[in-house]
C-alpha cells in the first residue's frame, strides 16, 4: 500500500528524470485514470490510501509515458473544444491550436449571416460543411455541436482514423448529421467521381441526403456515387502539414507514435494545400468559406494560392503562441 501523494511524488519524479514535459500534470493524469477519480479528489485526498495494484498500474504507466508513448495513447482521450475525444494511435491527438480553426470558421459564418441581414443567433440552419481529413473527427464533430442545423461530410484517406471519428461522433449525439467518407480530399464529391466508400454509422433511412441529392430528398445508398457541385458553405481542414525533412526535429513521441499520413504533407509539408486550394475553390458555393489550419512556417507557401481571381476576404490568424495558424478564404 502507498499513499496518494507518496505515489504521485515518485511517479512524477521518474516523468521529470525522463524529461517529459509538464511531468506533474502528467504524473496527475496518470494516477487519476487508474483510480478512476477526479482532480478535486486527488487534492482532497492526498492521505488517501491506495492499493498494491493500483500503484502497480501507475508506475507501469508512468513506465510507458517515460519510455516516450504519449499520455493520450495510455489513457485514450483527449480534450478538444471542451469535450472529450476518443484517440488511439490511428489518429491525430487534437491540438489546442486546432480549435483556432472552429473559432474562424464559426466567426466568418456569423459574420456572412450579419452581411446577409439575418439574425445573429448561428444554428447552421441548411448548412453544407466538409472537414477534409477529420481524423479523430473533431473538427467536424465540434462543429456539429455549434451548428445542430448543419449537415456535416467528413473525409479522410484513413479507414482506421475514420472508425474513431464514427465513435466520437456517436459518442456526442452528433452521428445522425456527420457523413464520413473515405476518400482522397474531396474527390468523393466530383461529380461521378469513381465510387468513395460512405461509411456513416447512420443507416441509410436515417441518414441526411446526399450533397446534390437534397432536392430530391434521395436516401444514401451504401457508396457515394453522384454529388453536386459548389454546394459547400463551409470546407475546413487541419491537413498533414509537416515536412519529411523536419522530422528528425520532431518530438519522438510525436514522430515515433503518431500516424505518418496524419503528420507528414510531403516532402516541404505544404504539399497539399494547393490540391485541397483547387478543390475547395470547385466545391464552394458564392460566399463559402475555406478554413485551413498551418503549419509553423506554411504561410508563405500557402498564402499565394488564394489568387484574387477565385478568393476574397483572405485572413491570417495566429495561434497563442504568435505563429500564423489559420488561413481562410471567401468564395467569389
Ligand atoms: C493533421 S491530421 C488532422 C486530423 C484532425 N482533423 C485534427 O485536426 O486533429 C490530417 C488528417 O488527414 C488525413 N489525410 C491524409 N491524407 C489525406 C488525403 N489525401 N485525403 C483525405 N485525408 C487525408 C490523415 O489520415 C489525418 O487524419
Amino acid at each position: 500500500m502507498s499513499d496518494v501523494r507518496t505515489a504521485l511524488k515518485q511517479g512524477l519524479a521518474q516523468l521529470r528524470e525522463a524529461h517529459v514535459p509538464s511531468f506533474t500534470l502528467v504524473a496527475e493524469l496518470l494516477l487519476l485514470h487508474v483510480l478512476g477519480r477526479d482532480r478535486t479528489w486527488l487534492y482532497a485526498h492526498p492521505e488517501e490510501q491506495i492499493f498494491a495494484a493500483d500503484a502497480d498500474r501507475f508506475f507501469a504507466l508512468i513506465a510507458r509515458r517515460a519510455a516516450g508513448e504519449p499520455t493520450q495513447h495510455i489513457i485514450g482521450k483527449q480534450e478538444f473544444w471542451g469535450v472529450e475525444f476518443e484517440v488511439t494511435p490511428d489518429v491525430l491527438i487534437p491540438r489546442p491550436e486546432t480549435e483556432h480553426v472552429i473559432e474562424v470558421a464559426l466567426d466568418r459564418l456569423a459574420l456572412r449571416e450579419l452581411r446577409a441581414g439575418r439574425k445573429q443567433t448561428l444554428t447552421g440552419e441548411g448548412l453544407q460543411i466538409a472537414d477534409i481529413g477529420t481524423g479523430s473527427g473533431c473538427i467536424a464533430i465540434a462543429l456539429a455541436k455549434e451548428l445542430p442545423g448543419a449537415t456535416i461530410y467528413a473525409t479522410d484517406i484513413s479507414s482506421a482514423a475514420l472508425a474513431i471519428a464514427r465513435r466520437n461522433a456517436a459518442r456526442h449525439s452528433v452521428a445522425d448529421r456527420i457523413r464520413f467518407l473515405e476518400c482522397n480530399l474531396l474527390e468523393g464529391f466530383i461529380h461521378r467521381a469513381p465510387a468513395c466508400a460512405d461509411i456513416s454509422d447512420v443507416g441509410a433511412q436515417h441518414a441526411a441526403p446526399l450533397l446534390g441529392n437534397a432536392a430530391s430528398g434521395t436516401e444514401l445508398g451504401s457508396r457515394v456515387t453522384e454529388h453536386g457541385s459548389r454546394s459547400f458553405d463551409l470546407i475546413a481542414s487541419n491537413p498533414p502539414y509537416i515536412g519529411r525533412r523536419e522530422a528528425a526535429t520532431l518530438m519522438g513521441e510525436v514522430r515515433d507514435h503518431e500516424p505518418e499520413v496524419a503528420l507528414y504533407g510531403g516532402e516541404e509539408g505544404y504539399e497539399f494545400y494547393a490540391g485541397l486550394i483547387t478543390q475547395a475553390a470547385a466545391h464552394l458555393k458564392p460566399g463559402g468559406i475555406l478554413v485551413l489550419e498551418l503549419g509553423h512556417n506554411t504561410l508563405p507557401a500557402v498564402q499565394p494560392l488564394l489568387g484574387a481571381s477565385t478568393w476574397t476576404n483572405v485572413g491570417v490568424t495566429n495561434d497563442l503562441a504568435g505563429i500564423p495558424r489559420v488561413l481562410a478564404a471567401e468564395r467569389l
